[in-house]
């Protein structure tokens, strides 16, 4: 099977930089946060055009997500490097990632917070794909509700290309 690029953007660019200042603006006002921590590599453009919006004293973490044991998709064995050296004890953290999909990833990584003693946790995500979900978790703060389509651009890949577009486009088969 090939796969090809949309012709049209699903989301083009300036509605996604709107769509993040609203965001920006409501994160804001409902959940201030002491630490952002960002999902590599998908959301890293994402959360620096968000960390741009909101109170320049914010601060920011990344951890990079690796599933174990599945293939393309994330599976129950999501582990996430660079946690150890997170201090996130008696924080209110707002994790970030580029889409949740089956929520495996995020679902795993507000546990681990928790359990590090993390006072808070919650959660923004500019994609939510909920026909795909597969354990138990709702994003507190969502850009955009999709349908189950494959998205790419934007930060989010597919085999590690289509990240530096810079709108989000589908891919289908040929
Ligand atoms: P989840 O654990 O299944 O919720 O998956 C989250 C991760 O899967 C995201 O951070 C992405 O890296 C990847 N992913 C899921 N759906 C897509 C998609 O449509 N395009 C690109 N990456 C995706
Ligand atoms: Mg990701």
């Amino acid at each position: 099977m090939s796969l090809q690029l949309s012709e049209r953007p699903l989301l083009e660019a300036e509605a996604i930089q709107k769509r993040i200042a609203v965001l920006a603006t409501e994160i804001g006002k409902e959940y201030p946060c002491d630490l952002l921590v960002g999902v590599l590599t998908g959301a890293f453009i994402f959360v620096a055009d968000l960390v741009r919006q909101m109170n320049p004293d914010i601060k920011l973490a990344f951890v990079k997500a690796e599933s174990y044991g599945c293939s393309d998709t994330s599976c129950g064995d999501v582990r996430f490097a660079g946690i150890e050296k997170l201090n996130v004890k008696d924080k209110r953290i707002l994790v970030i990632d580029d889409i949740l999909d089956t929520g495996h990833t995020l679902n795993a990584l507000t546990k681990v917070m928790q359990d590090r003693g993390a006072i808070s946790v919650k959660s923004c995500v500019l994609l939510d794909k909920p026909s795909r979900r597969e354990a138990p978790f709702e994003a507190d703060f969502k850009g955009f509700i999709i349908e189950n389509l494959f998205a790419v651009g934007y930060g989010l890949d597919y085999a590690e290309n289509y990240r530096a577009l810079p709108a989000i486009y589908t891919l289908q088969e040929k």
